[in-house]
């Protein structure tokens, strides 16, 4: 393979790279009206290309904050609009991309990179591992009663797309990062939501729950509404800061009219939507699948960042060829990480070190299929109650 020169675009190239991703999704290039929606996504500094002579690939990324098991921010990059020209594609452009982004993170001290893979055999060779999972959720909503102890109480508000764009920041921080692998979401992240929900549906609505001191959830849907066949609520986001914002968003779901079947799309794990309803059976999950990946960019820093669970201390062999900065020992106990020169326990690459890291896998299960060497027969069983999350982490961020 060639090795490619890439370079962070100018400004005035960033709409020939959102252009070039469209095109290796499929889409014909952007209207200049939705250029105006999502050109706040690409920032400056932060859009690499590849060109020969033309541009022939793009990657980006967004700063946020990923908050971590014990509550701690810490700054990650959100990696999208990643593509190569159909034509160019295997000839290690995306390798030069990641290669030359992933440094540049590191030099700028960003702890974790995290992106949404649009095939799953593309990532795990640049470091990535899937470290969140989700679920798709369909209720049947003819059938769906809630049970007489579903908690009641609390307003909602509709707004129209219009109206609910500029409400939508100040609803996201109000609700919080109640899980671990949640992020902050900065201006260029809500250009992107902006974009994507006049593509999606003009009629895409915005329910607000008010709690005693404000709103405390918000969810946002459309109705695909046909004569001639079911009609479907789909819900997009749904975030709550309290169980009955949780509880009143779903009664108000369920009431909307013209509506046989209620699809909400890339929920948490361990959500209990099915223990809201008289029938556990109303509700299908048709889809389970990898949410987020994550590489860990600086290893040393996302090891002592995140709090622990118990369990007798481990001891890590981590091994980064991209990043070698992160490659060593790492002793892992309920009182938090640090760099050893101890015997190593458990053996394993930075890829499988973000699959353990949010508990998305018990360490017992990755050692099972081979993803982690054991070197001391004890260590799995401590590492999966050391990673262990009492929450199923999700980002519930999609970029
Ligand atoms: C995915 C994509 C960016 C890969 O770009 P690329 O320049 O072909 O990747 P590279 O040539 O650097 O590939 C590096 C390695 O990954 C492998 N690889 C890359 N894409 C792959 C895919 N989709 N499936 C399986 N393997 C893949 C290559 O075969 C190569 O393996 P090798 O080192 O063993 O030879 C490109 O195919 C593309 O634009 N796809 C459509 C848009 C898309 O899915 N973008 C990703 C958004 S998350």
């Amino acid at each position: 393979m060639r090795d490619y020169p890439v370079r962070l675009l100018d400004t005035e190239e960033h709409r020939a790279a959102w252009d070039l991703f469209r095109g290796t999704m499929h889409s014909p290039p952007g209207k200049d009206e939705d250029w105006d929606r999502v050109r706040g996504a690409y920032l400056a500094g932060r859009v690499w290309g590849a060109s020969d002579p033309e541009l022939i690939g793009a990657a980006r990324s967004f700063d946020a904050e990923m908050a971590l098991p014990g509550g701690n921010l810490v700054p990650m990059a959100a990696v999208t609009g990643i593509g190569v020209r159909a034509g160019r594609t295997r000839r290690g452009v995306l390798t030069a991309l990641q290669t030359a982004q992933l440094r540049e993170l590191a030099e700028r001290g960003v702890v974790a990179a995290s992106l949404h893979a649009t095939e799953g055999a593309i990532y795990g060779r640049f470091g990535y591992g899937v470290t969140t999972l989700c679920r798709d959720l369909h209720v049947d909503r003819h059938r769906a009663r809630l049970r007489p102890e579903t908690p009641a109480g609390g307003e909602v508000t509709v707004y129209g797309l219009e109206d609910s764009v500029p409400r939508w920041p100040e609803l996201y921080r109000a609700t919080g990062l109640p899980r671990p692998a949640m992020i902050t979401r900065p201006d260029a992240c809500w250009a992107g939501y902006e974009s994507l929900a006049y593509r999606i549906s003009e009629g895409m609505q915005t329910v607000v729950h008010q709690g005693p001191d404000g709103p405390d959830g918000y969810a946002t849907y459309h109705v695909d509404h046909d004569y001639e066949r079911p009609s479907r609520l789909e819900v997009f986001a749904f975030h709550y800061a309290s169980p009955g914002a949780f509880a009143g968003l779903w009664r108000f779901l369920l009431s909307v009219d013209l509506v046989d079947e209620i699809r909400a799309l890339e929920r948490p794990l361990d959500e209990p939507v099915e223990l809201l309803f008289e029938d556990y059976r109303v509700v299908s999950v048709p889809r389970t699948e990898d949410e987020s990946w994550l590489r860990l960019v600086d290893v040393p820093t996302a090891l002592t960042a995140r709090a622990y669970g118990p369990g007798s201390p481990v001891v890590l062999e981590v091994r980064d060829p991209l990043l070698p900065a992160n490659t060593g020992r790492y002793r892992v106990g309920p009182e938090g990480a640090e760099r050893t020169d101890a015997e190593p326990t458990l053996r394993l690459d930075v890829a499988t070190l973000a699959m353990l890291y949010f508990g998305a896998w018990p360490a017992s299960a990755l050692a099972a299929v081979g993803r982690i060497e054991v070197l001391d027969a004890a260590a799995p069983a401590s590492a999966d109650t050391l990673f262990g999350t009492r929450t199923a982490a999700w980002c519930g961020s999609f970029f």
